[in-house]
């Protein structure tokens, strides 16, 4: 089997930064160590070696609002590649009344072209019997330990808070992680109503609807759901200081939530939605909607002191006459924007470069981390002898400009268009097979496999044993109360 070695880089885990050389072979790291050789030499030489990124949240061919997203598997796993993105999860969408089974062959019939590995999160959309025993086939068969819940698109993905407490009390009783899109989907619907009475059909309108307290408010309630509930809580697209909050407090109080900042969040703000271009507003309709600069500094923080774990995308691209179906009535423009190829070294130079976070805070945030939440650690996450050779080497004196152009997205502009970055990857291995090498891109369609995610982590088994100890337990009497006394 031919071996290739990383030579002359620094490697830079979550918690270790050190001079190593990293061998790998038949896809995985096999040796990690100095002065190591083999068939192949890859010059790390001023780069560091980081496990490759995870995105744990995307929507590659999504159907949604009457359309699908525009990147598929390939051209989503691509361009996540050739910005160190070495792993994406998408989510599974059942329609109302299919089976959970039913909706994952589906999806697995999207991914045969796939150029890196990827997984899926399971949304309950509707509840009943046949809901609650497919979950179980979906955890111990299917290889998917994650179930989101939206909390907004009233009429079509929503589900309520008792469909949302059933679903969470299943989660705990299966070992799964909840996950939540927390907005409140009543409030918007009237919000979205009021607004186009009021003759506010543009884009700007969209962020109306959606205001912080929206969030927060959801936010929350699925908090206190899940604490009744006793299962851990994973908040996605996590884009206000209210969430924030909510989530602060939870882990103040001891209880297991996550919160998922997007790069987009971090680094664009609502003056987009002022644009008097009206495409240039609504390709950046997405939900929650971009927050202002407060929002923003509270997300940060969250990233540097540890309340908030993971930086991710939503990937969910919609060309430009996609968003164009939601001209004269912005409750019509798809949601939903791109960021694969941008995420990491958009966080490296806005992150990493200003001092927000460092390097092993880096690696934690766009890879580590997740990999421990959704079980999947050490095969990926990690650089150790072991795990899945999936690997950026970065080189943090590469820059370039972002631009629609250049980009790996089959869309045709870039939210990010103009921000110059500087750290980039030299290389991207999947499983070994050096995908990108600068901007050269030898991706392999169909190389990318399902990664299976076990159930019940550390987490499940901690809460699942607290909850036991405080159970309601009958109280055993002995005779018949006197009356009258
Ligand atoms: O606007 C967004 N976020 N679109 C994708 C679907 C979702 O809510 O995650
Ligand atoms: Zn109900
Ligand atoms: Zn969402
Ligand atoms: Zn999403």
């Amino acid at each position: 089997m031919a071996s290739t070695v990383i030579k002359g880089g620094t490697v830079v885990t979550a918690d270790l930064t050190y001079e190593a050389d990293v061998k790998v072979e038949g896809g995985r790291i096999v040796e990690i160590g100095k002065g190591l050789s083999g068939d192949k030499v890859l010059d790390a030489t001023g780069c560091y070696v980081m496990p490759g990124g995870i995105d744990p949240h995307v929507h590659l061919e999504m159907p949604f609002m009457g359309t699908y997203s525009a990147d598929d598997f390939e051209s989503g796993t691509r361009a996540g590649l050739a910005g160190g993105t070495t792993m994406v999860v998408d989510f599974c969408l059942p329609s109302p009344g299919q089976s959970l089974l039913d909706a994952l062959s589906m999806w697995h019939n999207k991914t045969s072209r796939a150029t890196a590995d990827y997984s899926f999160h399971m949304a309950i959309t509707w509840w009943g019997e046949q809901v609650f025993n497919d979950m179980e086939t979906v955890v111990r068969q299917k290889g998917i330990n994650s179930f989101k819940h939206f909390m907004a698109y009233k009429g079509a993905l929503m589900v309520d808070d008792d469909e949302m407490f059933s679903s969470f009390q299943r989660c705990a009783e299966l070992g799964a992680l909840a996950m939540v899109h927390a907005e409140n989907g009543d409030v918007v619907a009237q919000m979205q109503a009021k607004l186009l009475a009021e003759g506010n059909t543009g884009p700007e309108a969209h962020a109306y609807s959606r205001p912080a307290e929206v969030e927060g408010e959801a936010a929350n309630r699925a908090i206190m759901i899940a604490d009744m509930a006793g299962v851990p809580l994973y908040i996605v697209h996590l884009s206000c200081e209210q969430g924030h909050e909510a989530v602060r407090r939870a882990r103040a109080k001891g209880m297991r939530v996550y919160g998922e900042p997007l790069i987009q969040h971090l680094t664009l703000d609502e003056a987009e939605y002022a644009h008097p271009d009206w495409d240039h507003a609504a390709r950046r309709v997405m939900s929650p909607p971009f927050r202002n600069k407060q929002h923003q500094d509270s997300l940060w923080a969250g990233l540097s002191s540890g309340s908030l774990q993971v930086v991710a995308t939503d990937h969910c691209a919609f060309t430009t006459a996609q968003k164009r179906t939601g001209y004269g009535d912005f409750t019509k423009i798809p949601n939903g924007t791109g960021g694969l190829e941008d995420r990491m070294p958009m966080l490296w130079t806005h992150g990493v470069a200003t001092g927000r976070l460092t390097m092993n805070e880096f690696v934690a945030v766009t890879s580590t981390n997740i990999a421990k939440i959704l079980n999947i650690y050490p095969k990926k996450g990690a650089i150790l002898v072991g795990a899945d050779a999936d690997i950026v080497v970065w080189d943090p004196n590469r820059e370039k400009t972002i631009s629609a152009a250049s980009q790996q997205s089959s869309i045709d502009y870039n939210v990010f268009e103009g921000q110059h970055v500087k750290g980039l990857p030299r290389f991207t291995l999947t499983r070994g097979h050096v995908a990108i090498e600068e901007s050269k891109v030898s991706t392999r369609e169909g190389h990318g496999a399902f990664v299976a995610r076990p159930p019940v982590t550390a987490v499940n088994k901690a809460l699942s044993t607290w909850k036991e100890l405080v159970a309601p337990r009958k109280v055993e009497r002995s005779g018949i109360p006197v009356t009258g006394v």
